[in-house]
Order: structure tokens, then sequence, then C-alpha cells
């Protein structure tokens, strides 16, 4: 009977997520706060940016990282110029391959080594999980296994990185230009 109550207060949260037009986190959290890397994104998340990474040497770029926000995030950041809670942000991370083209020196995503996942979390959802914090929930997926993440501790594997951008909740807003008007 509580279950039943639980769920009901869940759906009704994901119907007015829903309403708002924001995609909630369900689609890439468990009931235990497992993330996934959704199959679909790629076709229904909206593009927020992309980075180069540089080779220590040399005019090329050794990856490339390409960033994807669920749907209606955009929007909803552009007006209240703060992620809405159930935001999930998809940064994948590639391997650059650099050639000479009709453009110059060129570089291109090649092969994927994976995928980095934020889920944005207002209410604190899994207090006691090692994987949920500050607002989000965060995971890294290698290439090989969408489903099952790899990270134990975000404290310890992705905050410290993320610091330079904590006064924009932890994202590198900078580098997305649909944040922008
Ligand atoms: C070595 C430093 C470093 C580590 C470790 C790191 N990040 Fe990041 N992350 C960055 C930087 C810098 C960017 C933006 C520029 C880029 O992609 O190179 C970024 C971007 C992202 C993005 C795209 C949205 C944004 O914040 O701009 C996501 C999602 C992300 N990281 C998630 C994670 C998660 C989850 C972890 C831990 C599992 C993690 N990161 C660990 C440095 C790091």
């Amino acid at each position: 009977m509580i279950l039943g109550i639980a769920s009901a207060i869940r759906q009704s949260q994901l119907r007015a997520n829903a309403a708002d037009g924001v995609s909630t986190g369900a689609s890439v959290a468990d009931r235990d706060g497992h993330l996934h890397v959704p199959d679909d994104y790629r076709t229904t998340y909206q593009l927020l940016g992309s980075w180069a990474i540089a080779a220590e040497d040399g005019r090329a770029s050794k990856e490339f990282h390409v960033v994807y926000a669920s749907p209606g995030v955009i929007d909803a950041y552009r007006r209240d110029k703060r992620f809405p809670d159930g935001a999930v942000l998809i940064k994948e991370v590639f391997k650059a391959s650099t050639s000479e083209m009709t453009t110059g020196t060129v570089s291109r995503a090649d092969a994927l080594k994976g995928w980095f996942v934020m889920v944005k979390d207002t209410a604190n959802s899994h207090p006691d999980s090692a994987l949920w914090g500050d607002g989000w929930g965060w995971s890294w997926f290698d290439a090989s296994d969408r489903s099952k993440t790899t990270t134990t501790d975000y404290k310890a594997e992705c905050l410290a990185c993320h610091v330079p951008a904590r006064a924009s909740d932890w994202v590198y807003v900078d580098g997305y230009p649909p944040l922008k008007h």
C-alpha cells in the first residue's frame, strides 16, 4: 500500500516534469539510482556542444567530446538559468583521428571510448549512494558496457575535476552555445 502511494507520487512527479517538457532522469536511473546510457539519445537528445582535446604535441587533437542534453533541458535552462530536475547530460568521449582534408588539417571522432552521464537531482534522492550528491547523479561507462558503470565514488572520480565549473552547477556551460541567447 505504502509502495503504491510512493509510486503514485513518483508518477505524478514524472507527469509534472513531462508537462514542463523536461525529460526526467527516470529513463537513465533505476529505483536504486543505478544509471545507464539510454539507447536512443543520439536521436532524441539535443546537442549542447563539443570539445577538442589537443595532443601533447603536433597539430592534432587526441580526443573529441560531444555533449548532449535530454529533451527540454535547453529551453528550461534558457528560461530559468538553471538545470531542471531530471535533466540528463551525456558526454561521449571519442578517440580522435587526424588527416589532411580540403579544409586543412582535420581531426574527427573515431573510436568511442565511453560516456560520462550526469542526472540533475535537486531532491537528493539517493543520500546513501556514492554516485549521487552535490545536486547530480554521476557515472562513467566504458564503450563495452552502457548499462554498468565503472564509477564507484563520484567525489573521488568526478567532482575535483569539475570544481572550476562549480559556480555553474558543476557544468562547463561556456562550451555550450545553445544555453546562451
Ligand atoms: C580529468 C578531469 C575530469 C574528470 C575526472 C571528470 N570530468 Fe567531467 N568534465 C571535465 C571537463 C574539463 C569537462 C568539459 C571539457 C571537456 O569535455 O574536456 C567535463 C564535462 C563533463 C560533462 C559534460 C557536461 C559538463 O559538465 O560540461 C559530463 C556529463 C561530465 N563531465 C561528467 C563527468 C562524470 C560523471 C565524471 C566522473 C565519473 C567526470 N565527469 C569526471 C573534467 C573531468
